[in-house]
């Protein structure tokens, strides 16, 4: 095995940096996972030969491993990764090491069934997927350290390591025994006394009071609706559960000297794992992404999931970990994306900020349950459309160095938590047509279209130096959030707030009083009942309260029953038992929506509250989205017809070296990643 030592010069780094120089020395990562262990060896020849072709500079190595690095509890197989490591590393590929924490060998379940997860219902998952995992279960957790402690021992500094990749894409819920002592433990140290979890619980209501933590067992199937807070602590639980999974990994890499930043990969909008608090221990945001080829509004809305992974490491630089080259197979029906649109996803991520693009995975599977998931080599192998595809996206990758660790500079915040979603999702609400990502989608959507950059904030951060500040939905508005909103209103921002919002504390119990509590002074309006909306919705009428002509504005799902405490009327309900009532508010700065509203309303209250600021380009074609990150601007046609764009005199399309006039031509389909150059 090629040896080296850690590069002193990584240890310590603040979070990105190691990153950072690892894409100032590489430029856009390009790749993905590779499972050497599922092909011989002729095969891993042809395999970096053909990457070296492709532009592959970065793969991620050992992601489900396990069963081939310790076949038998304790024993050790490295041969096989050494070779691997060491020929990726000869053909200057950079490597991403996996510990194989994701996917247990069979015998641990054998030998400690509680390592196992338990549904819901109580049904023992068996051994024979993956993720077969029960994060609180100690034999778990132990040979998992065992293993990864070994693995990072054995390549911390191997000179082809240049990331550790903690597990896969964390998700694991488990129901169990083991989870329900660990889970006890949990609300122990949050609530110190069971009166006090009895006190946040309002467990008087339906007889659960509990005489001690040792009664608590996690959210199982029950006769009938569950205490919604119980379901929020689970929520909270899970997820710090399997961070703590992440961190123990985490940290014995580091203990073995390892100077690499250290990361796994996150799912955007996952229900299970709170992004915010895990990517603190990030060293780079990682996320994966699998926009729906047949959904016209995918590039829309896999937007918002870019904007969420650049947010979530502040504004850093991220890596797409993976996508996928052409079909998935776990659809029900599976389209395959065309090379063309692979190539426009893969830009697209570059534009919010990703410093790297990479793919579930390398070669193509030729058995296992993903034997008809696409990759970026094909069963059909080179002499394909989709390798040529790969081959081309690579060409373009290298040509964006000059993007690397640029950023997208957004003066539009858009508050989002995980809390907030997870009580909002619980069940028995006025509506569960009322959906927290369904809106945000919408908004964003809105600012997608006006090429509008915009950073996803947690309620309770800092909101300075944003001009509009939008809370589409925003269920749980605690002080310190409600107060940064009043502090961001005085400073002059623009506040735009949607229904049902500051509607609950963080324990999901309702705030009492004119609604929202935490809010209602800054909108100057109040309401005192929520009401769920008939299919067709109710008609609004805008500005002087009388319908004027055919209008399409319209409520929809859920409305408020308001009354304005000092804003001014913006428009009113126009029919049914609301009628006459405000529907759209504003006071100073901030507006309010007291109904999920049509397109169109949404669309004149965004308009008033965005004035002043900037799109990409002055005005958006439609089809068209458009970005600036750093000095780049980049137009991606997502649409079916060419488009015409005012863009700087002088500059230079990156990908093909041309110059543009004050108006650039994009084609259906493609895209320019426009830089400004001085005429010399
Ligand atoms: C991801 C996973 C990969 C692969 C991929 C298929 O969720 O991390 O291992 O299964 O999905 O789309």
């Amino acid at each position: 095995m090629i040896t080296g030592a850690p590069d002193p010069g990584m240890a310590g780094l603040a979070a990105g940096e190691g990153f950072a120089r690892l894409c100032a020395d590489r430029g856009v990562l390009f790749g993905g996972d590779y499972n050497p262990e599922q092909w011989p060896r002729e095969t891993w020849r042809e395999d970096v030969a053909l990457m070296r072709r492709a532009g592959v500079t970065f793969v991620t190595v050992g992601v489900f491993s396990w069963s081939t690095l310790e076949p038998e509890p304790g024993t050790r197989e490295w041969a096989w990764l050494d070779e691997v490591l060491d020929l990726l590393h000869e053909h200057g590929i950079a490597v991403d090491l996996a510990t194989p924490t994701a996917s247990p060998p069979p015998w641990l379940g054998i030998l400690h069934p509680e390592t196992l997860p338990v549904d819901r219902d109580g049904v023992r998952l068996a051994a024979g997927s993956r993720n077969q995992f029960a994060p609180s279960a100690r034999a778990y957790r132990d040979a998992a350290l065992r293993i990864a402690t070994d693995l990072a021992e054995r390549y911390a500094a191997h000179p082809a390591v240049r990331m550790w990749h903690v597990g896969n894409e964390f998700g694991q819920i488990d129901y169990g025994d083991e989870a329900a002592r660990a889970f006890r433990g949990w609300l122990r140290e949050r609530y110190g006394s069971i009166a006090a979890l009895n006190e946040a619980w309002d467990t008087r209501v339906w007889s659960q009071g509990y005489r001690d933590f040792d009664d608590i067992l996690p959210p199982r199937r029950a006769p009938y609706l569950l205490n919604p807070a119980q379901t929020l602590d689970f929520h909270r639980f899970t997820s710090d559960e399997l961070r703590a999974c992440f961190r123990e990994q985490r940290d014995a890499i580091r203990r073995s000297g390892a100077t690499q930043p250290i990361t796994t990969n996150l799912m955007g909008f996952f229900p299970l794992v709170d992004a915010w608090s895990w990517a603190e221990d990030l060293d780079v945001i990682a996320d994966d992404q699998y926009p729906d080829p047949a959904a016209p509004d995918s590039p829309q809305r896999i937007a918002l999931v870019q904007d969420l992974a650049r947010s979530l490491g502040d504004g850093r630089p991220w890596l797409l970990m993976e996508q996928a080259a052409s079909a998935v197979s776990w659809r029900p029906h599976n389209l395959p994306k065309s090379p063309g649109r692979m190539r426009l996803d893969s830009l697209q991520a570059v534009a919010r900020g990703a410093d790297g693009v990479c793919f579930f995975q390398w070669r193509q599977a030729r058995a296992g349950a993903e034997r008809f998931h696409s990759a970026m080599l094909p069963h059909a192998g080179a002499d394909t459309d989709a390798f040529r595809g790969v081959e081309r996206l690579g060409a373009d990758l290298a040509r964006l160095r000059p993007v690397v660790g640029g950023r997208v500079d957004a003066r539009v915040a858009m508050l989002f938590d995980w809390q907030g979603w997870w009580a909002a999702s619980e069940p028995a609400r006025p509506t569960t047509r009322h959906d927290t990502i369904a809106q945000l989608e919408r908004w964003h959507g809105a600012l997608w279209r006006r090429g509008v950059a915009t950073d996803i904030v947690r309620p309770g951060a800092d909101l300075s130096g944003y001009e509009v500040v939008l809370v589409p939905h925003s269920y749980v508005i605690e002080d310190d959030a409600a107060d940064e909103l009043r502090r961001a209103a005085a400073a002059g921002a623009r506040i735009v707030i949607g229904p049902f919002s500051g509607v609950a504390d963080a324990h999901g119990a309702i705030l009492t009083g004119r609604s929202p509590v935490p809010l209602r002074d800054l909108i100057g309006a109040s309401g005192e009942e929520w009401v769920g909306l008939p299919d067709d919705g109710l008609a609004l009428a805008l500005p002087s309260g009388e319908p004027t002509g055919p209008s399409t504005a319209r409520a929809t799902i859920l409305a408020e029953r308001l009354r304005t405490d000092g804003a001014e009327v913006l428009a009113t309900f126009a029919e049914g038992d609301l009628a006459g009532r405000p529907a759209v508010t504003r006071h100073g700065a901030v507006w309010y929506l007291g109904a999920v509203v049509s397109e169109d309303v949404l669309a004149t209250v965004l308009d008033e509250a965005l004035a002043g600021v900037s799109g990409a380009v002055p005005h958006v074609p439609e089809g068209l989205e458009a970005v600036r990150r750093g000095g780049a601007l980049f137009l991606l046609n997502h649409g079916e017809s060419a488009v015409d764009v005012d863009v700087p005199e002088g500059s230079e399309d990156l990908l093909t070296g041309q110059r543009t006039s004050r108006r650039a031509k994009v084609a259906p389909g493609e895209a320019m990643v426009l830089i400004e150059r001085r005429r010399t």
